[in-house]
């Protein structure tokens, strides 16, 4: 990539927010923003008392942390209800019939929920949910597209104090089951099928084959979407039920009574489980609580994205991945404001699908990540200038390192050169963006990530911990517990203490490397742990690894991650097969189809290379490093390869190129 790493060391420009911007801004001066982070970390209780005060607590914390690794317990000796904050607040204000979700499907029917209705809607399937005999505690799958039901789903578990484990609709049957499987969820809800790019996701029956095979899953709830002749399913008797069909159901008054005043809960009690990719083979249920994680989401939905009425905000992430979590459902709508959400693809009819929705419905705040920019400057700026974006007035960016290049163009095309863009650092496991620029307080830096945000203790260090000078590289590390942050892997404090607080002692390691700069603004890389960002998606070498060797043919494999213009990094897979079998085409086919199989369609490599073995080091360790600049047709091995034990094995890689 011409325009990736390198560029983004030269970069030295500095975008200001307009005086207009800033004058209106919550956070109006670098000052202020000093001044607030200062607080926040010399004194964060009081911090965060003043800046949750609008939340609704049954009853206030009286402390802010105790700190046991693995258990950290913010905001102790408060409860809550975190759909109070959500929902029930606004119905007391003017959001009461201000729309919390505006809605647009795939193929251009649009739909609008108030606060008032989605609470409704919310308390309903909540009601219903507990007469299926979901109760505070348990678990539920929610394996659905981006339709309102699905965050209606979400709070409608939370508001039962059921923790959601929301499965992105990408995943296949297996992946679906697996995490099913390893979070005991006992209900499932989904749809009949979803819409993208003009075909159908079959989520119905896909789920089918994935509950065939978990004991725990008492009931089916199915919502209708497509209908019986594009998205035909088979509803099992005495498991299946369809949604609206639940719905109308008479409701028991104590059913009814617990959906309408819901239960406070302790403040670390578990709000949702979301599986990511880790470094090695099983992927990692990340466990998020509930207080911290909403003051959190609260905290900066209402700063980096400066929301306030009249807004109209989209994020175009999906809601199966963290930032739906928090920057589509639990962040904006504690804030009160009004989202937008689509179905479907960006280039559905065609590529000016995106611009048409900012100009119908008046989009004020776009937040996508650097992968759907990069495919936007493909498709040309045609698209873009055919529509009236003028009612934008900031623009986000997540997922992965931002070339200076897409966002001068995001910038220039797209905020027509007036919007500041705030490019935001975090990770599933953070829960709440921990490095940004506020959007009327500082100046951005093209492929920067900014400051710290509030309540973060972030630095760049060495192998041990020790802190790296201004522009060295190093790794990016969290040095003292933030409220968002997850508590625990699911069932897992083991591996959770061992991934993220013991590489480098008593600091969380993120995983990726970054610098610092002269003016304390940080510059991730990206990962250097053996997880892969493709095209935004996280995805574990190991998971891939496990998959392929899963396959009969396969004797070994090692996944690895190569650079490539549009997805920020590519998917290529070395693979031995095992003896008998050849390496051909209808080989690769097969592979990347069983990859499909047993992770989903977004997992399928990029390229399949084949090798009479893998470079090894004398203990049997993969070479990935090797593999990596083969991958990135490097010609020459750099670094210490004497350790290589059959330096054959390298020189054929090399000729085999694709
Ligand atoms: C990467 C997504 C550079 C990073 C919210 C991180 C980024 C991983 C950025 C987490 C950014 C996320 N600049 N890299 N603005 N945002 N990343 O868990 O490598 O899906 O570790 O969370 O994405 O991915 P996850």
């Amino acid at each position: 990539m011409t325009d990736g790493i390198e560029s983004r060391l030269r970069e030295e420009r500095k975008f200001v927010p307009s005086a207009e911007f800033s004058a209106h801004a919550r956070v109006q001066s670098h000052a202020e923003y000093v001044s607030l982070y200062t607080q926040s970390i010399e004194s964060p209780e009081e911090f965060w008392r003043d800046q949750t005060c609008d939340l609704v607590f049954r009853t206030r914390p009286t402390s802010f942390l105790e700190w046991n690794l693995p258990k950290a317990k913010f905001f102790g000796g408060a409860t809550l209800n975190i759909t109070e904050s959500c929902l029930d607040r606004h119905l007391k204000t003017s959001a009461r019939t201000r729309a919390a979700i505006v809605w647009e499907g795939e193929p251009g029917d649009t739909r609008t929920l108030t606060y008032f209705e989605l609470h409704r809607e919310v308390v309903r399937l909540s009601t219903q949910l507990a007469s299926l005999g979901v109760r505070a505690g348990d678990r539920v799958a929610i394996y659905m597209g981006m339709v309102p039901e699905t965050a209606i789903a979400m709070l409608a578990c939370a508001r039962l104090g059921a923790t959601h484990s929301v499965i992105f609709g990408g995943f296949s049957s297996d992946a679906l089951r697996d995490r099913i499987n390893d979070c005991g969820a006992k209900l499932l809800l989904t749809q009949d099928g979803a819409w993208r790019r003009g075909s159908i996701v079959p989520l119905k029956q896909m789920a089918d084959v994935a509950v065939a095979q978990t004991p725990t899953i008492e009931k089916v709830v199915v919502l209708r979407r497509i209908g019986a002749e594009k998205a035909p399913v088979t509803m099992k008797e005495g498991r299946d039920v369809w949604w609206d069909d639940l719905l109308a159901r008479e409701a028991a008054p104590e059913h009814r009574a617990i959906a309408e005043k819901p239960a406070a809960f302790d403040a670390e009690h578990p709000l949702f489980v979301l599986y990511t990719s880790g470094s090695t083979g099983k992927p990692k249920g990340v466990l998020h609580t509930t207080a911290g994680y909403l003051a959190g989401v609260h905290v900066s939905s209402k700063y980096v994205f400066d929301l306030r009425e009249g807004d109209l905000y989209w994020c175009t992430a999906d809601v199966g991945w963290v930032t739906g979590h928090s920057y589509i459902v639990y962040g904006p709508l504690s804030c009160g404001a009004s989202c937008l959400m689509y179905e479907g693809a960006p280039n559905f009819p065609d590529p000016g699908r995106f611009w048409k929705i900012i100009e119908r419905h008046g989009v004020t705040i776009l937040y996508t990540a650097p992968t759907a920019i990069r495919a936007f400057i493909r498709w040309g700026d045609d698209w873009p200038n055919k529509a009236d974006l003028s009612s934008l007035r900031l623009l986000g960016s997540v997922g992965e390192p931002i070339n200076p290049e897409a966002w001068t163009w995001y910038h220039r095309v797209i905020g027509g050169g007036r919007c500041p863009i705030v490019d935001t650092w975090w990770q599933t496991e953070t829960g709440a963006i921990m490095l940004t620029t506020l959007p009327g307080a500082c100046y951005s830096k093209p492929g920067s990530t900014g400051l710290p945000f509030f309540g973060v203790d972030i630095a760049v260090v060495k192998d041990r911990g020790e802190p790296c000078g201004t522009n060295e590289g190093g790794k990016l590390v969290v040095k003292s517990p933030w409220p968002s942050m997850a508590r625990t892997l699911y069932n897992d404090d083991e591996r959770y203490v061992s991934a993220y607080w013991k590489q480098i002692e008593g600091v969380y390691f993120t995983g990726d490397g970054a610098r610092k700069d002269e003016d304390g603004y940080f510059w991730v890389v990206g990962r250097i742990d053996d997880v892969l960002n493709v095209a935004g998606h996280r995805i574990g070498t190991a998971e891939i690894e496990s998959a392929l060797v899963s396959h009969p043919f396969v004797a070994e494999a090692a996944a690895v991650g190569k650079p490539d213009e549009l997805k920020g990094q590519a998917l290529v897979v070395f693979v031995t097969l095992k003896q008998g079998q050849t390496a051909n085409d209808e080989t690769k086919a097969n592979l990347s189809k069983h990859i499909e199989k047993e992770i989903g369609k977004f997992a399928r490599p990029d390229s399949i290379r084949f090798a009479d073995a893998l470079p090894k080091t004398r203990s049997g360790k993969i070479m990935r490093r090797l593999l990596k600049e083969v991958a990135s047709g490097a010609t020459e091995a750099k670094g210490d390869t004497s350790t290589l034990e059959d330096l054959g094995v390298l020189a054929k890689l090399r000729a085999d190129e694709d």
